[in-house]
């Protein structure tokens, strides 16, 4: 007899990007050699002085409950690193620590939203986003961005889907999956116009600070000015210093969503591990050359990436400001009679080449694929070759649809 699970169950599905890395992972174990460029996680190892603080807790024996907000010097340590980055002033008991930036927007979801709310969004999204909205009984609402105009979300798009059911914006930037930036000017009429009609603002910073230009984006200040007791932001250790595993992220907002978010996490998970909050401290304290480092590397890899795979005009790409993926279109090669999706086309590259790369279905964005650079050079050079030579080796057996390659 089968489970009957509950109603909640229904509206939501397991993550894509998650489901790619299983069998990957799973190819990986019986000895084949992927090129795993589905994985949404930092290829560098965490800074030295970051694995050392973890290492002088273990030995400290630092290893009990903690206050489920977190330690007051990790909360201290963001408020320190707001001001340092914004300019904006922010008290511990403004901020909340996370199971990454995934249970920071999730404690948020859960205290804010109801049934019979509507939340919008811009797509193609990271698909949590849209589940955690679910979750919480609300209605998603997409503003989808387009491909032509670089993705860029545009305040006027977002405004104009607004109605009295709406009770918060999201705003992912850098977003993941196009890695497109919002314009502080757009970002100031959408708080603008969130402000006048009492919408929560979410800004999910989660890639902050892997941003490729010296372009202005100073969201916190923006929403700080117009709307504070409005807003909250998410972000975490895992993107800027290569800690996806520790589970450090964070939660700012006012003082009593962040209690409501506390009570939330009282009851799920409490504290994060105890170790990775004084690694937290070290890596937001400490030096901050790595980031740099590493977004230096990235900066790298994405142009060298954009380069060689937009020189096959089958792959349409917008090279994107900040996170560290590129968002190819390929719909044109798809087929009614053959590969019919980006998913499908995922499952046959895994299989018949040993690329992973995550299908744009997951991230509502069909036609697409999502490819990560956060890996090393030389396997991106690899997993684009593959990529390029399944490609053609598809078109000439007719199992995807021809591209006329002079345009
Ligand atoms: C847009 C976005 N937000 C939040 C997160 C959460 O990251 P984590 O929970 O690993 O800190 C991710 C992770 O991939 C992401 O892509």
């Amino acid at each position: 007899m089968s489970t009957r699970f509950a109603q909640r169950m229904s509206r939501v599905t397991a993550s894509p990007t998650l489901k790619v890395t299983a069998e990957a992972d799973r190819l990986r174990r019986q000895g084949v050699d992927v090129v795993d460029l589905g994985a949404g996680e930092p290829d560098f190892p965490t800074p030295e002085h970051v694995k050392m603080a973890a290492h002088a807790a273990l030995d400290a024996n630092f290893t009990k409950y903690t206050p489920s907000a977190g330690v007051l010097e990790l909360r201290e340590a963001v408020g320190q690193r707001y001001r340092i980055d914004y300019g904006a002033p922010i008290k511990p008991e403004e901020v909340i620590i996370t199971a990454g930036g995934k249970q920071a927007l999730y404690n948020t979801a859960m205290v804010l939203f109801e049934q019979g709310d509507e939340v919008i969004t811009h797509g193609p999204y990271w698909p949590t986003i849209c589940d955690q909205i679910k979750l919480a009984d609300a209605t998603p609402v997409v503003v989808q961005t387009h491909r032509e105009e670089g993705f860029v979300i545009k305040a006027g798009a977002i405004i104009a889907a607004i109605t009295p059911r709406t009770k918060a914006i999201i705003v992912n930037s850098p977003c993941n999956p196009t890695g497109a930036l919002i314009a502080e000017p757009e970002m100031a009429a959408i708080a603008d116009a969130a402000a006048a009609r009492g919408i929560w603002v979410i800004a999910d910073l989660t890639y902050e600070r892997l941003i490729y230009d010296p372009v202005p984006h100073n969201l916190v200040s923006i929403l700080f000015d117009r709307m504070r007791d409005r807003t909250v932001i998410c972000s975490a250790a895992s993107k800027a210093y290569a800690m996806t595993g520790w589970r450090c992220g964070w939660a700012i907002g006012p003082k009593d969503v962040i209690e409501q978010c506390n009570v939330i996490q009282g009851h799920s998970t409490s504290n994060i591990n105890s170790i990775t909050q004084k690694a937290g401290i070290a890596a937001l304290t400490g030096p901050q050359e790595g980031v740099t480092t590493m977004l230096n590397e990235y900066r790298k890899r994405r142009d060298a990436v954009h380069e060689w795979l937009t020189a096959d005009p089958r792959f349409q790409c917008v090279k994107p400001g900040g996170a560290f993926y590129l968002f190819p279109y390929v719909a044109d090669l798809l087929s009614p009679a053959g590969i019919k999706s980006t998913g499908e086309l995922a499952e046959a590259m895994l299989k018949e080449v040993a690329v992973a790369i995550t299908p744009g279905e997951g991230f509502d964005a069909p036609g697409f694929f999502r490819l990560s650079y956060a890996t090393s050079i030389e396997r991106l050079k690899e997993g684009v070759s593959r990529i390029q030579s399944f490609v053609q080796t598809l078109e000439k057996s007719g199992r995807i649809g021809a591209v006329a390659t002079n345009r």
